[in-house]
């Protein structure tokens, strides 16, 4: 295995000093402080916020209390074009000044979630946006009505998951590509290729890009070949060298790029949890 490099800590980034990078594991993942997401929309605060995601793959906003929807559609659109296409199942933010189409709102209860998990096999580490021909989601989440303690999210670094295979291996998984498809979520979608290592564009940084909720196939292989590569491959995800755990508490905005890192849902309690989500590219 190779050895985990080691992650610097950052007190200032290059384009805004003001920002107080605090990384949260020996990996990937940082918390950012020193900044307002309501109204500090700098280009240099930007500019540094890009950069930091771009380096830590996930980043974790406490205390964004005063950020209010159009303060938060605003701050995502720095970051690309949020999804405003309507959800089959998450409605879009609306209040007394119109609706938003861009923040889906996630009104759950866990025990009604919990069953969709079993039925769906949702409960399981995933990749937003696998199973769409467009891989390059980045994704927003403020925790609007959050439980104390519980229904926290799990994250995989799947740059180091990489990183840490053997050279020969990675090497032979270089060619290779996956068909992704939705499952029982949508049985009639048409299945998408991808590369199973994909390229950072501005870091050169590789990362894994199979998860066991979307990725049915590895194209080039026998089925058999194809079904023990992945079962290997999808468990990198479970380790714990390369996962962080986020704690939600009313305030915080989580940020992560979707194509270089996986999440999972942890189900723990009953809780009729609020959440806005955005998603962007
Ligand atoms: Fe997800």
């Amino acid at each position: 295995m190779a050895e985990l490099a080691e992650m610097p800590v950052k007190s200032a980034s290059t384009a805004a000093a003001a920002l107080d990078i605090r990384p949260l594991t020996g990996t990937f993942g940082a918390e950012v402080h020193g900044i307002r997401l309501a109204d500090d929309n700098s280009p240099d605060t930007i500019a540094a916020v890009r950069e930091a995601l771009d380096e830590y793959r996930v980043l974790v906003f406490r205390g964004q209390t005063d950020l209010d929807p159009r303060g938060y559609i605003r701050f995502a659109s720095h970051f690309g074009a949020p999804e405003e296409v309507p959800h089959p199942s998450l409605p879009a933010y609306s209040d007394t000044q119109g609706e938003i189409p861009g923040i889906k709102v996630l009104h759950s209860n866990a025990d009604e979630y919990r069953e969709d998990a079993m039925e769906w096999n949702l409960d399981s580490w995933h990749t937003d946006g696998a199973p769409r021909a467009n891989r390059h989601w980045r994704s927003l989440l403020q925790a609007i009505d959050v439980p104390e303690y519980g229904r926290d999210t799990m994250f995989a670094d799947m740059v180091t998951a990489f990183e840490c295979l053997s050279p020969a291996m990675q090497a032979f998984l270089e060619g290779l590509t996956c068909s992704h498809s939705w499952g029982p979520q949508k049985p009639d979608a048409p299945a998408v290729t991808h590369p199973m290592v994909v390229t950072h564009p501005r870091t050169g940084k590789k990362a894994l890009y199979v998860n066991k909720l979307y990725t049915r196939k590895v194209n080039e292989l026998r089925y058999d070949e194809s079904a023990a590569l992945l079962a290997f491959l999808i468990d990198q995800a479970k380790v714990p060298q390369w996962q962080l755990r986020l704690r939600w508490e009313p305030g915080t905005v989580g940020m992560w790029d979707n194509e270089f890192t996986q999440h999972y849902l942890v189900f723990d309690r009953s809780y009729d949890r609020v959440m806005h989500r955005i998603m962007m590219t």
